[in-house]
This record gives C-alpha cells, structure tokens and sequence, in this order.
C-alpha cells in the first residue's frame, strides 16, 4: 500500500514511525512533514490546497491511502474534494468528510450532536453577533465561573473561563465583534462549567463499527503544577488512572457508541479517528469537545502503546472491516515529555541547533517544531520535539523520559518538570506514634 500522510507536527512523526512499521506499507509519503517524520518515508512536494497538483501526486504515486493528521484541510473540505473526484475512486481518506468535520468545527454543531443523541456534556445556549445584550443578560442568570467559547476553530484559544462577570463581559464583546478570533467568534457558547479532572479518549470507526483507542492526559497548561497560559500541550501520559475500567465502560457505552450511532442516524459518513475529550466528574464522563483527528501530544503516548498494526486498522475501514479487526495495547505506561522553546506559547526564537537526540538511548524522539539548516538540525516552532519513553508504571516513565531530555539541548530548549508527577501514587504515610512523655 502506497500511503501519503498530510501534517508536520509531533502527532504526524509519531504517526509517521508507526505507518513505517506496517507489513502493509510499501511507500510513505509525508506532506509537508518534518525532518523527523520524513526519515521514516519520502518528503511529498506537494501543496494539498492544490486540488489538481494534488490529484497528480496520488495518481503518478499510486496512492490508495490518505492520512490526515490535523483537522483543518478535513475541515475545509479535503476528504470531500478527494472522495468527489472520479479519478481518484481507489483513494481511502483517513478523516472525515467536511459534514463530520464540523464535530470539532463547530462548537454549536457538536453541542448540538451531543443533545439530539443523549451525549453526557455541559449545559450550554448559543448567541450570535447581535445577541450580546442576551448573552451578557445570560451571564447574570448563571453561577460563576463562566465558560465561553468561541464558536469556530481557534487553535485551542477560544476558550475563556472566569469568575469575573467584566471579565467574562469583555471576552464576550471581543468574540461577537469578530475583534479577537475573526469570523471563528462571531457566535459564541456560554456553558456550564464542570468540576472534575480531564481525560482525552479516542475512538477510530469505519462509520459503523468502532474500536476505542488508549486513554491519555494530555497537560495544557505551559507552567508547572497546570499554571500559566494553554497550549497545545507539554506532555502526556497513557494509562490515565482516573480512567479506569469502570469509567472507560462508561465513555464507551455512554460517549463513544452514541457518538458512532450518532453519526449514522444523522447520515453523516464518518471515516477516521474521533477524540473525546472529556471531563471525569465523579467517575461520571461528561464530553468537553470533540476533535476529528488525534491528540498532540496525545499521540505520542497512545501510539507506542498500539500494539496492531496501525495500517490493518486503515484497511478495515477502507473496505468497511474494522469490526473483524483488532486493538491490541502495551500495558505498560508511556510519558511524553514536551521540549518548548522559550517563551511558548507566546514569542520565541527559532533557528538554534538542536545537539544530543543521537544520544537518547531507550525513548523516542519525535519532532515538531525543527528543520534543517544545511546539514544541522535547528528549532522551528514553540513546540519543538516531544520524548516518550516506556515504563513499568509511571514513576519509572517519567524517571526514563526525563533522563532522555535531559541529553538533548538547545537555546531556548524549556520543558514542563512535572508531567505525570500527579498520577504518581502516593506512599501512604503512616501516622507518627503518639510521643512518649
Ligand atoms: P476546549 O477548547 O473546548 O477543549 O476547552 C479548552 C479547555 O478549557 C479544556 O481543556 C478544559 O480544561 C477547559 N474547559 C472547557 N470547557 C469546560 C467546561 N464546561 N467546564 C470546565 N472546563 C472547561
Ligand atoms: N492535546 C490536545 C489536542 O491535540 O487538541
């Protein structure tokens, strides 16, 4: 099989490493990849928003496989423009067509998914542009912290929660006037907000059958202990406890079958992979959002732990098989350990020469934000490459993880120190005895 795989971050090299251990693979292209992604295939030097140079490359390469790594060209419609064309009948795209696209596309499109199939998530109501009065009338009514999201895809940054009814007045304005995300903002959801901690589970489906994926957590926050800004996220962690067995019975029976069945009752094809990202409130799932692809740095951890060969799992939804096909997962813990330039996810600097990943020994290192400067490797980005490693539970990870980073170095290079430090068990502590006077 002849495979082209569209995006350049650290989710597309771990996806890259993974299609490269495929029995099924005969070539990999990656468009536009990254030094690190393009080692395990051949750099496609082709622009994908070129529909006719696109439909070339497929045919001169014999493609029959398609895999979308971020959301935005499913989005905007590349799994449409390739299943449309007659020429490209033979091309399975890995992602939704632009209808199912719209689950992560559009807040209000997903919230209202979510009610229409019974789908545990916050309480919510939409404005448009000339609703501010309603929605600032709407704000008094209901109890602090206000949650309001931007509409449209943000990048992760169009969400604001505050206790602060100005401040939350002020986000308001700036997303109905179109001042702070564009058209992206230009209707806004005020929602409930939910007290609990967060897992990202993932699900891949042919349309009909599914099959869950490991459960990650993913760390949004660039500050130790979750403090400062979001961000794409500085590392993760797979298994989550939090997400036991009981609670994963739930996500599955209560998120991942409805979503699926969902889907197909509303006649919305839907090939690919589908993240839910949710909140554990009292063991209870609630969804958050849902995204039309995987996670970064999600990815990182879950893939390693896949065990199956991630192209047979393709193929069955190629020829609409997945359900004889099977899921078979690494038991062991992973911790991905991001490595950010300075100052991310604001200003930072790029073009530093990037020394050591030669020397990891026992972890993966996957690239994000890097590219070559003649024959060195420098930064190119504020995420700049992310370091998994395996353990036999996650205090070992995290030990081996950190080891790696520690042999990598750049200017600029600046990490979270606390990835999975809050899933560590603690010793119980006994109580002192009781002092003998
Ligand atoms: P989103 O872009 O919808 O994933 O939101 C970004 C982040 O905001 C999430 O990862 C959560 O940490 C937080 N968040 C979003 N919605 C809620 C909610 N209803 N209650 C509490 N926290 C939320
Ligand atoms: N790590 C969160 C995301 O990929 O959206």
């Amino acid at each position: 099989m002849n495979v082209l795989l569209i995006g350049s971050g650290g989710r597309e090299h771990a996806m890259a490493w993974k299609i490269a251990q495929s029995t099924l693979l005969d070539a990999l292209y990656v468009a536009p990849g990254n030094p690190g992604s393009i080692r395990h295939g051949r750099p496609a030097n082709v622009d994908i928003s070129n529909h006719k140079a696109l439909r070339a490359f497929l045919l001169e390469k014999k493609i029959t496989m398609v895999v979308v790594g971020p959301e935005q060209p499913l989005v905007e419609g590349l799994h449409d423009r390739i299943a449309d064309d007659p020429l490209l009948k033979g091309v399975t795209v890995i992602g939704p067509r632009q209808q199912g696209a719209q689950l992560e596309g559009s807040k209000e499109f997903a919230k209202e998914f979510m009610f229409r199939h019974n789908i545990p998530t916050a309480a919510h109501r939409s404005f448009g542009k000339d609703e501010l009065s309603a929605a600032v009338e709407h704000l008094q009514k209901v109890a602090a912290p206000y949650v309001i999201k931007a509409d449209g895809l943000a990048s992760g940054k169009g969400v604001v929660i505050t206790s602060d009814i100005k401040e939350a007045e002020r986000a308001l304005k700036g997303m109905l006037s179109g001042k702070s995300f564009g058209a992206a903002g230009e209707k806004v959801v005020i929602e409930q907000f939910l007290k609990g901690t967060e897992v990202s589970a993932f699900l891949i489906t042919d349309g009909d059958a599914f099959k869950m994926l490991p459960a990650a957590r993913d760390y949004k926050r660039v500050g130790n202990g979750d403090t400062g800004p979001n961000t794409g996220g500085m590392g993760a962690v797979s298994p989550v406890p939090m997400a036991d067995k009981d609670f994963m019975q739930k996500v599955h029976d209560r998120v991942a079958a409805p979503t699926v069945r969902g889907l197909r009752e509303d006649g919305i094809p839907y090939q690919g992979f589908i993240f839910m990202g949710l909140m554990n409130v009292n063991g209870e799932p609630y969804v958050i959002e849902y995204n039309v692809r995987l996670g970064d740095p999600e990815t990182q951890v879950v893939l390693p732990r896949l065990r199956s060969d991630l192209l047979d799992l393709f193929e069955g939804i190629a020829s609409g098989t997945l359900s004889e096909r099977h899921v078979d997962v690494d038991d062991r813990t992973a911790v991905s350990v991001v490595l950010a330039n300075d100052g991310y996810p604001g200003d930072h600097v790029s073009g530093k020469p990037i020394t050591g990943i030669d020397l990891v020994k026992d972890a993966y290192v996957f690239q994000a934000g890097t590219a070559m400067k003649g024959e060195r490797l420098v930064t190119a980005g504020g995420r700049v490459l992310s370091v998994t490693a395996f353990g036999k539970d996650v205090e070992h990870a995290i030990t081996k993880a950190y080891l790696a980073t520690n042999v990598i170095n750049y200017e600029g290079k600046m990490c979270r120190s606390d990835i999975g430090h809050d899933l560590v068990r603690k010793p119980t502590v006994k109580a002192p005895a009781a002092q003998q006077a």
